[in-house]
């Protein structure tokens, strides 16, 4: 007996109005830059910068948003990078660790005091409190260890260099203070 034919699927129909699957044009306005690049609409921002805007500052390591590796500021705020959809920034201010790390060939003075202060073991967690701490001193330019452990709670290192880091944001709350590179 001739085998039964398989039912043929549907074809897939994209409604009017709906980018995708494949990768669509967008404008990403990274470090004050617009940059022009093609997504599909399932990638985040964080792998768009790493792997199509070479912008490797943020690092993939829990991609759930968890850890903090992948932190940049959006529109000001810090953001897991891996928990925004890269078609969802059109439109705002992203700003990487690239962004600011160097000003004039001198470092951040947030960089400056991880530098100092040695905190860091393997890095990967490095540039992501670096984004973060940068936005907790511009808004707490006078803090408290206290402070400083509370506003860098969405960071995790899993090295275990707290001390270090907290002590370089102190560090860095003085440097900046005094107009230094800020
Ligand atoms: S990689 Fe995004 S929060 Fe961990
Ligand atoms: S230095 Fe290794 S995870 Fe923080």
């Amino acid at each position: 007996m001739a085998p039964a034919l398989l039912e043929q699927p549907a074809q897939a129909q994209t409604p009017a109005g709906v980018l995708g699957p494949g990768a669509v044009p967008v404008t990403l306005t990274i470090n004050g830059k617009p940059m022009k690049v093609s997504v599909e609409p399932r990638e985040t921002l964080l792998d768009v910068l790493r792997n199509k805007l070479d912008l490797t500052g943020a690092k993939r390591v829990c991609d759930r948003g968890t850890c903090g590796a992948c932190s940049v500021l959006v529109n000001g705020k810090v953001m897991y990078a891996c928990t925004i959809l890269a078609i969802d920034a059109q439109g705002k201010q992203i700003t990487t660790v690239e962004g600011f790390a160097l000003s004039g060939g001198r470092p951040h003075p947030v960089v400056q005091a991880f530098v100092n202060h040695d905190a860091q073991q393997c890095g990967y967690c490095t540039p992501g409190f670096v984004v973060a701490a940068k936005a907790f001193l511009d808004s707490n330019p006078n803090p408290t260890y206290e402070q400083v452990k509370d506003g860098l709670g969405g960071n995790l290192c899993r090295c275990g260099t707290y001390i270090g880091i907290r002590q370089a944001v102190l560090e860095a709350a003085k440097t900046m203070k005094g107009g230094s590179n800020a």
